[in-house]
């Protein structure tokens, strides 16, 4: 199976799911990144395990109709049977969800329903809960609303947002190859 990963920033998540493939704890190949800001790190470390980027800039095209019928292109080209999105920080068009319809999938941390959108970390810090979170789940029309594939609970009690971030991050790095890996058989 072929895997194309949209970032936006850092991508360690990216890393995370490219080295699995390359470890084989992912029976797929990362074949393609995706980014809509040119010069993310993501391109830095997707250079590094030699998987073509695909960067470009959204104002450059007339409507998300248009760039996102430019991906299509690729990812078809490529032959890619699920999208991974990872820090892509962008909602998925009609023309993306009709195309990759199921196979679309999104991390965000947060235990979802809860704190939904942007700055999700946070929302939470806030909000003073006491068990964090992470939740991988199908992309369609609503921001992060699509159904739940997979969770993992992080109880923190302290207030340092850089130590809760790590945590977090940690977490992240486990899960989501974890369950792409569960997905690819059921595509
Ligand atoms: C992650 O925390 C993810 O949950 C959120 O964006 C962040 C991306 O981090 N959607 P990275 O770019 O993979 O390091």
């Amino acid at each position: 199976k072929r895997i194309a990963i949209f970032a936006s920033g850092n991508g360690s998540n990216f890393e995370a799911i490219a080295k699995a493939c390359a470890e084989g704890r992912i029976d797929a190949e990362v074949v393609l990144c995706v980014t809509d800001k040119p010069g993310a790190y993501v391109v830095t470390r997707a250079a590094r395990f030699g998987v073509p980027v695909v960067e470009f800039r959204p104002k450059d095209f007339a409507s998300k109709a248009e760039f996102e019928t430019m991906l299509l292109g690729h990812l078809r080209e490529k032959g890619v049977d699920l999208i991974c999105l990872a820090g892509y920080m962008r909602i998925i068009g009609d023309v993306l969800l009709n195309a990759y319809e199921g196979r679309i999938i999104n991390i965000h941390p947060s235990l979802l329903p809860a704190f939904q959108g942007a700055d999700a970390i946070g929302q939470a810090m806030k909000y003073g809960v006491k068990v964090y979170g992470i939740s991988i789940h199908f992309v369609d029309q609503t921001l992060d609303g699509g159904k739940i594939i997979a969770q993992t609970a992080i109880p923190y009690e302290g207030s340092d947002r850089d130590e809760l971030e790590t945590l977090v991050h940690a977490q992240e790095h486990i899960l989501y190859p974890a369950t792409v890996q569960k997905l690819l058989s059921s595509l």
